[in-house]
């Protein structure tokens, strides 16, 4: 059976910077509170005609150019988003067109924050099966679009971009070790975003007065969770590989919060400085943020040839997902 490894990576996010000095110019908070409660300084924002698609098929095109594939080659597309450009069609095949991968199934996967690893997990399980030998997995958001800029708890917690990756068929000893992906919809409610579904159709006086169009969150309940899921997916992973933390080169774990971070790493006994973090500069930009972190862990040379990469991932519904890569 082959092996799927990631052989390129490439991220693409918006000029526009919108720092907590802004911030404090549209709500009432203030840089101390959300450089305290969170470690963000600054995050990206979409310009008016930029789309999730705008950074998807940059982030692609910068990944296959890495990995040395043509976009003809490519079996699979697979995009993590919950801000497609549109509810349907699939925003990855608006990708495919865009890149010219004409023979790629191409379909967009909702698994809010976790959904590049989801990607991740699919293409890896389709390649190890046979059933593709090059796929290319994007994370991908324009969450701006659906942040609520006059509620101070979530507008200064997100930010835009996307990042990708290209998985492919290979032997050897590189790769993608394991990849785990878990489900708890007990919390569904907890984070989301109320219309554009079938729940809640457009109504001015409804979906429009009432802000339904803009994701809600119970901040408190989802950092609880979060911090004990990325712990359990971060074990199941060791567990399944015999590894145990101090065999981690490179810890990347989602970039929502630096608490969050912190104590997942402490709980994992991991020394700070085998954990990436960017999320000073870029906020939580959901699905992309693990492949943001990881082309600039990449790119950087903060990862090398042989070293053992954990990723970690938590998001609404709620999800979560490990993989271990030896690169
Ligand atoms: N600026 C200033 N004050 C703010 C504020 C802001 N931006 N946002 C909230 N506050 C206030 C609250 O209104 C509350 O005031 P009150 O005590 O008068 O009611 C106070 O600060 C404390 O709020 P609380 O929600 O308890 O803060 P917290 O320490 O839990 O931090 C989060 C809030 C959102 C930063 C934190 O809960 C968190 O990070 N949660 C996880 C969010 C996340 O990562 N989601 C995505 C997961 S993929």
């Amino acid at each position: 059976m082959s092996r799927a490894r990631i052989t390129g990576t490439g991220s693409a996010l918006p000029d526009k910077i919108i720092t907590n000095r802004d911030l404090e110019q549209m709500v009432e908070t203030s840089d101390e509170w959300i450089t305290t409660r969170t470690g963000i300084k600054e995050r990206r924002i979409a310009a008016d005609r930029e789309y999730t698609s705008t950074f998807a098929v940059e982030a692609g095109r910068r990944a296959l150019a890495m990995s040395g594939t043509g976009a003809d080659e490519l079996d699979l597309i697979i995009l993590g988003t919950v801000t497609p450009d549109f509810p349907f069609p699939a925003t990855a095949c608006i990708i495919q067109k865009e890149l010219g991968a004409h023979k790629a199934a191409a379909f967009d996967l909702s698994a809010a924050c976790s959904g590049f690893m989801y990607g991740l997990s699919i293409a890896t399980t389709h390649i190890r099966a046979g059933a593709a030998k090059k796929a290319l997995v994007i994370g991908a958001e324009v969450l701006s679009r659906v942040v609520d800029w006059t509620d101070r708890n979530t507008c200064i917690l997100f930010g835009d971009g996307a990042g990708a990756a290209v998985v492919e068929a290979c032997e050897g000893e590189s790769g993608i070790l394991s990849t785990h992906i878990f489900s708890d919809g007990s919390h569904w409610d907890q984070l989301y975003l109320p219309a554009a579904g079938s729940r809640n159709p457009a109504s001015c006086q409804r979906t429009i007065d009432e802000r339904l169009y803009y994701l809600r969150m119970e901040g408190n309940d989802v950092y609880k969770h979060a911090v004990r899921a990325m712990e359990e997916a971060a074990i199941t992973a060791l567990n399944a590989n015999g590894m145990s933390p101090s065999d981690i080169s490179l810890f990347i774990p989602h970039q929502a919060n630096r608490r969050i971070i912190d104590a997942t790493a402490k709980r994992l006994g991991l020394s700070e400085d085998k954990v990436f973090v960017n999320l000073h500069t870029y906020g939580n930009t959901s699905a992309a943020s693990i492949p943001i972190a990881l082309d600039e862990a990449n790119r950087s040379g903060a990862i090398k040839k042989g070293d053992i990469v954990l990723m970690d991932a938590f998001g609404g519904g709620f999800t979560y997902a490990s993989a271990l890569v030896r690169w």
